[in-house]
């Protein structure tokens, strides 16, 4: 299967492009490498991804979700058969200092994702990587998708029910 993996120079993403990879699929990854926490990590992670011996199955772009000519550009090329979002600005107390690009990042990006990959009628297999912060302060652990969510306490937890 060919993957488009947004956010794949981060934590989760580079592992999960590994893992794609590792089991023989073409893997396109975006990342605008935000400055979130140290960059040259991200970079590392990329480069380790590369490093990996996949070739002609791998390929980066630095690329911005809420850039809309960029992204519709992504899905003009050859089709998807699924897109697995984990790009966002993460991070439950930074949300509070930056409200406004959590919403921007999470919110917006992830409609403009979506938007594009209907315009394009490409598969809609589409995977979004929520948070468990969205239970807000519920008193059942461990937390169950079937809890109401409809309380969150910051930014963040917000930015990710809103396109759930
Ligand atoms: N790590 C966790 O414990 C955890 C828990 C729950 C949910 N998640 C979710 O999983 C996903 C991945 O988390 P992670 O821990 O790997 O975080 P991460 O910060 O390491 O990875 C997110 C990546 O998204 C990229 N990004 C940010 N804004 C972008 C933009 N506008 N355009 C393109 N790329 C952008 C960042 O540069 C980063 O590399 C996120 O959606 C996060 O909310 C993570």
């Amino acid at each position: 299967m060919r993957f488009l993996l947004t956010g794949a120079a981060g934590f989760i993403g580079s592992h999960v492009a590994d893992a794609l990879l590792a089991e023989g699929h073409e893997v396109v990854g975006i990342d605008n490498l935000d400055p979130y926490y140290d960059v040259a990590r991200k970079e590392a992670n990329v480069a380790e991804v590369e490093g990996a011996g996949h070739p002609g199955r791998f390929e980066f772009r630095r690329t911005d979700i809420r850039d809309a000519d960029g992204m519709q550009g992504l899905y003009d090329g050859q089709p998807f058969d699924s897109v697995v979002h984990l790009a966002a600005m993460a991070g439950v107390r930074n949300s509070i200092d930056h409200p406004d690009l959590y919403w921007s990042v999470n919110v917006d990006g992830t409609r403009n994702l979506l938007e594009k990959l209907v315009v394009s009628d490409q598969p809609r297999n589409f995977v979004f990587a929520s948070t468990s912060s969205v239970y807000g302060a519920t008193k059942q652990i461990p937390f169950v998708e079937s809890d109401p969510c409809d309380r969150p306490m910051v930014p963040y937890s917000a930015s990710k029910r809103a396109p759930s």
